[in-house]
């Protein structure tokens, strides 16, 4: 069993942690598993209940774990959530919840952009972009269908990736120079049609979520728009609400 090493520079609700995950990631903990209780957790590694509190929280963001009032915490039912909070990518998602994320490339080119890519992304209608639609896996399931049409000096160069074996975000930003700084995204529910289901091996009619999401760099410069189908019995999105005015 791993165990909280006191003089390490990681915080200790940071190891905790990824202790609790590895528990997750190994199946030692299976999905609606109930886990030990903060005070349990506490007294099995010699932290306070906030360090523990603080970590079981963390992953309950993340999607690992999810809280039932009076019951306790469990493990999460294979559902990825994807947290909307931070703007992160779907290979940092997967790996966040200690599974392996691969991709499929169905269409890598440019191609002229159609109205509403070329709002998003500042264009005229006709303008190259390069088109990339992909599916993504996690532990080899098809989760979602992604299709991002990107837009930069330079983004024909894209062609020539290896986009399979390779995060968007991570090219975008460590080889283009791009930092991904901001993103709008809406979200809507829908019904998958018969190729989409056919992609993600799911029967035609099932429900899904549609993402439109646009991708700005720091200089508030959209790069990419992204339309994204979700199995919807796979993900949920969580965020985190604070009211701005109370009723007087
Ligand atoms: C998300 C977004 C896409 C984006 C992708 C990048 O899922 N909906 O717009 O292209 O992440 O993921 P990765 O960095 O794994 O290629």
């Amino acid at each position: 069993m791993h165990t909280i090493l006191r003089n390490s520079p990681l915080p200790r609700y940071h190891q905790l942690k990824e202790i609790l995950r590895e528990r997750v990631r190994s199946g030692e903990w299976k999905p609606g598993d109930l886990i030990p209780s903060e005070r349990e957790l506490s007294e099995t590694y010699s932290i306070s209940r906030m360090t523990a509190r603080q970590a079981i929280t963390d992953l309950v963001n993340e999607g690992v774990f999810y809280r039932e009032q009076g019951r306790g915490t469990f493990v999460t039912q294979n559902k990825i959530t994807q947290q909307l909070l931070h703007l992160t990518g779907f290979t940092e998602d997967i790996r966040a919840r200690g599974q392996r994320p691969s991709t499929k490339v169905l269409t890598a080119e440019m191609r002229p952009a159609d109205e509403v890519t070329a709002e998003h992304l500042r264009l005229d209608p006709g303008q190259p972009v390069f088109l990339l639609r992909r599916l993504r896996l996690a532990d080899d399931e098809p989760l979602a269908i992604e299709v991002s049409a990107l837009n930069f000096k330079g983004c024909e160069r894209l062609a020539e990736e290896d986009l399979e074996h390779n995060s968007l975000y991570q090219l975008l930003e460590s080889q283009y120079g791009l930092p991904l700084m901001e993103a709008d995204q809406e979200i809507e529910a829908g019904l998958a049609g018969d190729e989409e289901a056919g992609i993600l091996k799911i029967p035609a009619g099932s429900a899904v979520l549609y993402t439109r999401r646009t991708t700005f760099t720091d200089r508030n410069r959209p790069v990419e728009y992204a339309t994204s189908v979700y199995r919807g019995n796979k993900y949920t999105f969580y965020t985190h609400l604070k009211r701005d005015r109370l009723f007087s």
